[in-house]
């Protein structure tokens, strides 16, 4: 078991849990670690040998390497190398192969020599699986077993790719992969049915052989997963949970990914609070939900009975304590987005001048906005503002090849036949692109072209589902930023060119009030990217006169939504109003399960809503100021 927790707010852990500012501030921290550990074998005279994970996670943590490695000239010449795991079916040059991923994010750039880089093979055959996992197992112990086993964590709680249900004892092996993992792997693959089904993985007791485990997590759609491993009871429903019985194993996370552990979630239960207008209304709110009450009829016991005794004693009598946060969230509800002209704005979460306002809303992949303030876009067109919805990236490495294929298609049945000059080139064109689809086969790289022809497929998705929401076509604009253009999931590299665009717009627009999101999510997302270039871009344009005068509402997509005690600002929507919405994000060729369940999540808030004892709402849409 793991040591005594670190201080009191920890007591529920059972992992040494520290949380960084960033993932990039954790990154730092490990990788002096790795160098250390370097440094310390070499003055044994032997080789480090490094447990490797691929994903988004470890990410920061290879630049932070491959950067030490340039700048400070740590080499790797005695490095060994075992990654986790490797997609079956791939093969180690297909772009989205683990044998390719650490080769472009880190092996490549290192002086790690090839030979002492093992990762499982995705191409062995059926009846040499499980002679290649015992080779594997006996190189590792031939290698004098793992010194640190780096960890990411998936949100079915795998470690490598062990799904629930795998043992303690388990080793090298072949798994099925869980359907959720799939899920998350869909937009790398462009569609889940393209996702491998099984894969090769080190086992957990492999794992657990490592001398020191490091697992990160960034970003909120980890945070409940994170919370079930370290202060859950360990149990093969949750792979990582199995860290509890290492000795020095250790979780490094963001806020994010630690934002449902008790310190942060329940912060009474484990020590005194600072009782913040936010912490406040948070306690108030888990107390109502724990007692199945209405924030009015908690009583002085409740509060006392449930730890909050110092809260009551410092704000209460729950009387009062009670109706000043039931205000609070009476005052987030508002069904005007862009304030309400001509009326006191003293309690509404949006100022009523100016009116009309300019906004500005942003959705880093084109079906972001839609899928999170549908309704409220269609609020602020009904309402007479002027809403330029602009799409940060083309989106197109979702666009699965039946679409591409479908408007080639089309193209090259219109043109056919037809000798007339002017469909000339836009036969070779539909040509050019069915034959890029099929010689690239099932796994292939899309060409330039069929990058333009997916995001031209986005484009008009984009244009048709903001259709939906009410929103023009001329008010429908694309960024297109550069590091989407460039990249790949996971591994985007965004650079000035991007947030130069960002401040350009910012400037044009010269917005009364932006919808953006990212503020929670994996740094290494499209969203997180996103958030921080927004962040870069607001700070350029700090001192111009604009941004005195606007407002800043986030949102949260994909991950996790924002609970009752965080919105800022609730806009209802009517059973029609969520039914438009769930239309226009029909127009969307490729939306996840998370996406889709979006009606949900709406309909969710508006239940804890109701069930705090404010008005019965069908739905609601949530935000929470940003500062600028
Ligand atoms: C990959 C691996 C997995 C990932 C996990 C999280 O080698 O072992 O356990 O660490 O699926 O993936 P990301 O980091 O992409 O969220």
């Amino acid at each position: 078991m793991s040591s005594t927790p670190r201080s009191a707010a920890e007591v529920f852990e059972k992992i040494p849990t520290q949380v960084f500012e960033s993932s990039a501030q954790a990154a730092r921290h490990l990788a002096q670690e790795v160098g250390a550990l370097i440094a310390q074998r070499a003055a044994e005279g032997r080789k480090l040998v490094l447990g490797l994970a691929t994903g988004s996670t470890p990410v920061p943590f290879y630049r932070e390497l491959i950067r030490l490695h340039r700048e400070q000239g740590l080499s790797f010449a005695n490095v060994v190398s075992f990654n986790l795991d490797e997609y079956y079916g791939l093969s180690a040059d297909h772009p989205e192969s683990y044998a390719r991923f650490m080769a472009d994010q880190l092996f490549d750039h290192l002086d790690i020599p090839s030979a002492q880089i093992h990762i499982p093979s995705g191409t062995v055959s059926a009846d040499q699986v499980f002679a290649h996992c015992r080779d594997y197992e006996e190189r590792i112990e031939a290698a004098g077993g793992i010194d640190l086993q780096i960890l990411g964590i998936g949100r079915t709680g795998h470690i490598g790719f062990n799904e629930p249900g795998s043992s303690r004892d388990s080793l090298t092996r072949r798994i099925t992969l869980d359907r959720v993992t799939r899920q998350d792997a869909a937009a790398d693959f462009r569609g889940e049915e393209n996702v491998p089904r099984f894969a090769i993985t080190m086992g957990v007791g492999t794992i657990l052989r490592g001398r020191r485990l490091v697992l990160m997590a960034w970003g909120d759609n980890k945070a409940a997963v994170v919370a079930r491993a370290v202060e859950g009871p360990v149990s093969d429903a949750v792979s990582a949970s199995f860290l509890q019985e290492h000795s020095q194993a250790s979780f490094f996370i963001d806020r994010g990914a630690a934002r449902d552990l008790t310190r942060f979630r329940l912060p009474w239960l484990v020590g005194p609070v600072a009782w913040s207008p936010r912490e406040t209304r948070r306690a108030v709110c888990w107390l109502a939900g724990e007692l199945r009450k209405p924030v009015l009829k908690l009583t002085d016991e409740d509060y006392n009975e449930h730890g909050l005794g110092d809260l009551l004693s410092e704000q209460g009598p729950a009387y009062e304590l009670n109706i000043r946060i039931f205000n609070q969230l009476q005052h987030t509800i508002t069904g005007w987005p862009g304030g309400k002209p001509n009326e006191d704005d003293t309690y509404r979460p949006e100022r009523a001048k100016p009116y009309p306002k300019r906004v500005l809303v942003l959705s880093p992949e084109p079906q972001d906005a839609v899928v999170s303030l549908g309704g409220t876009l269609e609020r602020l067109v009904q309402q007479g503002h002027q809403v330029t919805l602009v799409t940060l990236t083309s989106g197109s490495l979702r666009v699965p090849d039946s679409a591409a294929s479908k408007f080639a298609g089309i193209l090259a049945e219109l043109a056919q036949g037809d000798a007339a000059k002017p469909w000339a080139a836009a036969k070779s064109y539909a040509h050019e692109a069915l034959d890029a689809l099929a010689k690239k086969g099932e796994f292939g790289e899309d060409s330039a072209q069929l990058r333009q022809l997916k995001g031209l497929v986005m484009r008009g998705e984009q244009r048709d589902a903001a259709l939906g929401c009410g929103l023009a076509n001329a008010c429908v604009q694309f960024l297109d930023l550069p590091f989407y253009e460039e990249g790949r999931y996971r591994r985007f590299k965004p650079g000035p060119a991007d947030s130069a665009k960002l401040t350009a717009l910012l400037r044009s627009v010269e917005p009364h009030q932006v919808y953006a999101t990212g503020d929670a999510a994996d740094p290494s997302s499209v969203a997180g990217i996103a958030m921080r270039l927004l962040v870069e871009a607001l700070r350029e344009c700090a001192g111009d006169a604009w941004v005195d005068a606007c407002s800043l509402w986030w949102y949260r997509g994909r991950e996790k939504a924002l609970q009752a005690h965080e919105v800022d600002m609730a806009v209802p929507l009517s059973p029609m109003q969520l039914e438009r919405k769930i239309r226009a994000l029909g127009r969307y060729g490729a939306l996840n399960s998370l996406e889709l369940g979006v009606a949900e999540v709406n309909r969710q808030l508006a239940g804890d809503y109701d069930a705090l004892g404010l008005a019965q709402y069908e739905a609601i849409e949530a935000f929470a100021r940003g500062k600028l």
